[in-house]
């Protein structure tokens, strides 16, 4: 294992230890393996995923030298606080695409981002009991495409997909630079989340959120209904109008209209 960030990580903990592989299953099932025996603030990347998890159980493919896959332990973690970890996590990829490429990306809730109202990067948290008492360790994956040409994505039947590659116009950055920077995005915006909760980032996330205004198709109570989505509350859910009812949305897919086929 080695300070694979070199000297452009500013972290406490967040990637002191990483740990890089040419082609693993999935970086969270490596962690997920070993959360006990890792320490905190672990990563692990890849350039390869064979068994790349998706939300939802979908899959995730990440194909070597085009996109960057790579998960992080943070523990022990308030279990309460893990619904609000996508959306921190997707705060982090956006404040990195910003910082490397000058480019505002958008936030589709909880956690994809969006540029050119394609998406660019998925999160993927999930967590483990990491003790015999009621201790839980997350882990944050986080699936970006770097370097995907338009007809990579057309033949791998992802149009809705698009690359740093394809949106920076040559300024894009490697999979190791989005890595650093991302980490170093993540491990102040992880500390606030603990320390003051997910309310003293609702501004900042919402600015971002592109589904906040928008109509939107849904699942709620297994029925599939559409309605227009209002805001975010302190626990990250997607406070929407159904038919002039308030609901708040904590999971599942959520269509936006304008954006990946939605018309
Ligand atoms: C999504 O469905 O949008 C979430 C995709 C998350 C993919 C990342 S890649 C790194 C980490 N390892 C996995 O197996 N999945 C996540």
């Amino acid at each position: 294992m080695s300070n694979i960030g070199d000297n452009k990580l500013r972290t406490r903990a967040l990637g002191r230890e990483w740990v890089h592989f040419d082609s693993v299953d999935s970086t969270n099932e490596y962690i997920k393996q070993r959360a006990l025996e890792l320490e905190n603030g672990f990563v692990v990347s890849a350039d390869f995923q064979s068994k790349g998890r998706g939300r939802r159980g979908n899959s995730w493919s990440t194909s070597a030298g085009n996109g960057l896959a790579m998960s992080m332990l943070i523990k022990p973690y308030d279990i309460s606080t893990l619904s609000c970890l996508p959306l921190v996590g997707a705060l982090a990829v956006q404040r990195a695409v910003y910082g490397l490429t000058g480019l505002e990306a958008a936030i589709k809730w909880p956690n994809d981002i969006v540029l050119g109202n394609k998406k660019l990067c998925g999160i993927l948290c999930e967590s483990v009991q990491s003790g015999d008492r009621e201790l839980y360790a997350a882990i944050c994956g986080i699936g970006v495409n770097i370097g995907q040409t338009e007809n990579e994505f057309i033949d791998a039947g992802i149009e809705h997909a698009t690359s740093l590659y394809l949106q920076s116009e040559g300024k894009c950055p490697t999979a190791k630079e989005f890595a650093v920077s991302v980490l170093n995005e993540l491990e102040p915006l992880v500390d606030r989340l603990i320390k003051d909760g997910f309310s003293s980032m609702i501004e900042e996330y919402a600015r971002y959120c592109i589904t906040l205004g928008k109509q939107v198709k849904l699942i709620y109570s297994e029925e599939k209904v559409q309605g227009t989505a209002i805001g975010i509350d302190a626990k990250g859910a997607l406070l929407c109008n159904i038919g002039g009812k308030f609901k708040a949305i904590n999971s599942g897919e959520v269509s936006v209209r304008g954006l990946y086929g939605y018309v």
